[in-house]
């Protein structure tokens, strides 16, 4: 009775998609890039600020339904570098409504065993809301239960960038030989050293690009596009990619349908 047509999944319950689920089969690390909030106020002819509103509703059910399932990673894009490039209007709201996240959710996370981190930039960020970010991060540095990065004014070049002037400076300083310099090396430079690898990646509003998010780290990580916006990306549409993401067969270059038919 199992289909490879996913569109038959849309019409169950969120009950039966939990259960259709296999709980050996989870990713361990989940990185979302949230798109659509402009467009989806836009639809309600309201400021694009309402649609960045509600999708906090969308990271909270993240938060929740990781929690609840076991996956113990998860790593949300919520400001990149290059969205500063934005009118200032829309990036000082931005900035304001990230404040009020920290300052009312600092408690939640705490409650839910949630270690916040901060991956990006953070300099570029008005100093409140730093100081929010930092607060937060030392607050949750003792949990574990899931580990949530939001990468805020962030660029996976700078991040490369940023690791290679770090391993030079290492050379210099007479620390580390050139030959010294492998994967594992430069991984340990990156912002996301404490992290493996996110086993799959999620992208609402139907764009089909990275942009410029976790460029290293996604290397062998299965990608999932979907049309819905993210203010609308709530726990049963990450049913949906969970599901999709266990019909995946990850090859990591390797030949394994002999082994599985
Ligand atoms: C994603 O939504 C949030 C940020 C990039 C900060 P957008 O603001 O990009 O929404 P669209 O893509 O314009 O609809
Ligand atoms: C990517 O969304 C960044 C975040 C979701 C924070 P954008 O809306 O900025 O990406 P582009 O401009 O469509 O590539
Ligand atoms: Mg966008």
């Amino acid at each position: 009775m199992d289909t490879k047509d996913s569109s038959p999944l849309a019409q169950l319950s969120e009950e039966a998609l939990a259960i259709k689920l296999d709980p050996t089969l989870l990713p361990k690390h989940v990185a979302i890039i949230m798109d659509g909030n402009g467009r989806w106020a836009e639809l309600r002819r309201l400021p694009r600020i309402a649609g960045h509103r509600e999708g906090i509703k969308s990271v909270r059910e993240m938060v929740s339904g990781c929690l609840e399932l076991g996956i113990n990673a998860l790593t949300i894009y919520a400001f990149s570098q290059e969205n500063w490039n934005r009118p200032v209007q829309e990036t000082s709201s931005l900035m304001g409504l990230l404040e009020y996240y920290l300052s009312t959710e600092r408690t939640k996370l705490i409650e839910q065993g949630v270690r916040l981190r901060m991956i990006g930039r953070l300099d570029a960020l008005p100093a409140s809301a730093r100081r929010w970010a930092l607060a937060t991060e030392q607050d949750t540095s003792h949990l574990d239960k899931l580990h949530l990065t939001v990468a805020l004014s962030y660029s996976g070049r700078t991040e490369i960038v940023d690791a290679v002037r770090e391993l030079l400076q290492e050379v210099q300083d007479g620390k580390l030989q050139p030959d010294d310099v492998d994967e594992s090396r430069i991984q340990q430079y990156l912002y996301t050293h404490e992290l493996p690898d996110p086993d799959l990646l999620i992208r609402t509003s139907g764009e089909t690009r990275i942009s410029n998010f976790l460029l290293w780290q996604l290397a062998y990580t299965e990608l999932y596009f979907t049309p819905i916006l993210w203010p609308d990306f709530r726990r049963r549409e990450l049913l949906l990619a969970l599901l999709e993401y266990q019909r995946r067969e990850r090859r990591f270059g390797r030949v394994l349908s002999a082994v599985s038919s």
